[in-house]
């Protein structure tokens, strides 16, 4: 299999391609070439993926007379902070950047957002390409130019939107991936299907045990998929002003459970957003707007790939709902002091809602609790 599929952020002049395909790393260079001012780079990557995949990068490179520099940083989300960026643009200022000059992020979701954050400060701006190597930064985090390092307050408080020139998803990088990263990154995959797209949440369910096995083609349909759907959302609402928010599906819930537990290996991201979805799901259900077998239906879907509340990592946490809910308030996206979820009518029928109550909550946290 050597298909490779262009999906396009459009944004006037800012759109930018997506290229989504099994060898697209080795192609970086060919790829690149078009969107650089000069020929001249810094890859941004850390201690992991640099072992993995950097000579293969800077190879092509290489190929395409592209000349390119390299940082690697530590490997990690606790990497995301104030000093990492700094020593970052230091170690870029430092190197000779110029304002034409390019960036490329190669890495998972940490290298993205803090190299993303640093290309949209240094020098007032620079351009930057996105290489994410996980199955979360291909589906989410690398398309649609949020960028952000974390705070002592919290997770993504401090960053701009900075949008890309380039995303290249080697779906083919996925295999070096631990299973259970790959499995975290699949919830950001469901969620499309889960906020507006049934017909993918069925297709979903047939080939997500596929898709986890190192099936190609089915990662990269479900690849490019996602980031049709992020690609359309992010056009019509490039600064979260309305429809964006639906991407934070199952993720006011799913940070508060990451908070509690210290964004640390004991629940990954993907994680928490996963039980985050199934409880949006169970809420929806409480308030009467939607069936409880779709409801079921989700559950079914993602305990069965081992995505339920009962993660084995997990097991040692005491959860207590008014931490949580503690937790959420503290949300990026509180608005006038009120918490927002996304709630559905249905698998495919997400909406933007601020009509939850205490005890709605509560009730919704204490039943998953104790289940
Ligand atoms: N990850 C949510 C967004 O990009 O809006």
């Amino acid at each position: 299999m050597n298909t490779r599929e262009t999906v396009t952020v459009a944004l006037g002049d800012r759109s930018y391609d997506i290229v989504v395909g099994d060898g697209v790393l080795a192609q970086a260079g060919a790829l690149i070439a078009p969107v650089l001012r000069q020929p001249k780079t810094i890859i941004v990557t850390d201690e992991n993926v640099a072992m993995r995949h950097l000579e293969m990068l800077q190879r092509s490179l290489e190929n395409a007379g592209i000349a390119h520099d390299c940082i690697v940083l530590p490997p990690g989300d606790q990497t995301k902070n104030f000093n990492q960026l700094q020593s970052l643009i230091d170690a870029l200022l430092s190197r000779g950047i110029e304002r034409s000059s390019t960036i490329i992020a190669l890495g998972g979701g940490m290298i993205g957002d803090l190299a993303g954050f640093a290309a949209g400060v240094t020098l007032r701006g620079l351009n930057y390409i996105q290489i994410p190597t996980t199955l979360l930064a291909q589906v989410d985090s690398s398309v649609g130019g949020k960028t952000a390092i974390n705070a002592p307050q919290g997770k993504n408080l401090i960053g701009v939107f900075h949008q890309p020139r380039l995303v290249l998803a080697d779906v083919g990088v996925l295999d070096t991936l631990p299973h259970r990263e790959l499995l975290a990154g699949y919830a950001e995959v469901v969620k499309y299907g889960l906020i507006n797209d049934l017909e993918f949440f069925a297709w979903l369910e047939g080939h997500a045990a596929a898709l986890l096995d190192g099936n190609l083609e089915a990662r990269r349909i479900a690849v490019v998929k996602s980031c049709q759907s992020k690609a359309s959302v992010v056009a019509a609402d490039e600064r979260e002003t309305g429809m964006r928010a639906l991407l934070n599906f199952g993720h006011t819930f799913g940070h508060a459970l990451e908070a509690e537990a210290g964004y640390g290996d004991t629940l990954l991201h993907g994680e928490g957003v996963a039980i985050g979805m199934a409880m949006a799901f169970d809420l929806s259900v409480l308030k009467g707007l939607c069936d409880a077998e779709d409801a079921d239906r989700v559950h079914r879907h993602l305990s069965t790939l081992g995505l339920g509340f009962g993660l084995e990592h997990a097991q040692g946490m005491i959860w207590d709902p008014e931490r949580l809910i503690g937790h959420m308030q503290k949300d990026k996206k509180v608005q006038d002091g009120k918490l927002t979820f996304i709630l559905t009518r249905g698998i495919g029928e997400a909406f933007v809602s601020q009509d939850v109550s205490r005890e709605e909550l509560l009730s919704v946290l204490e039943e998953t609790i104790a289940a």
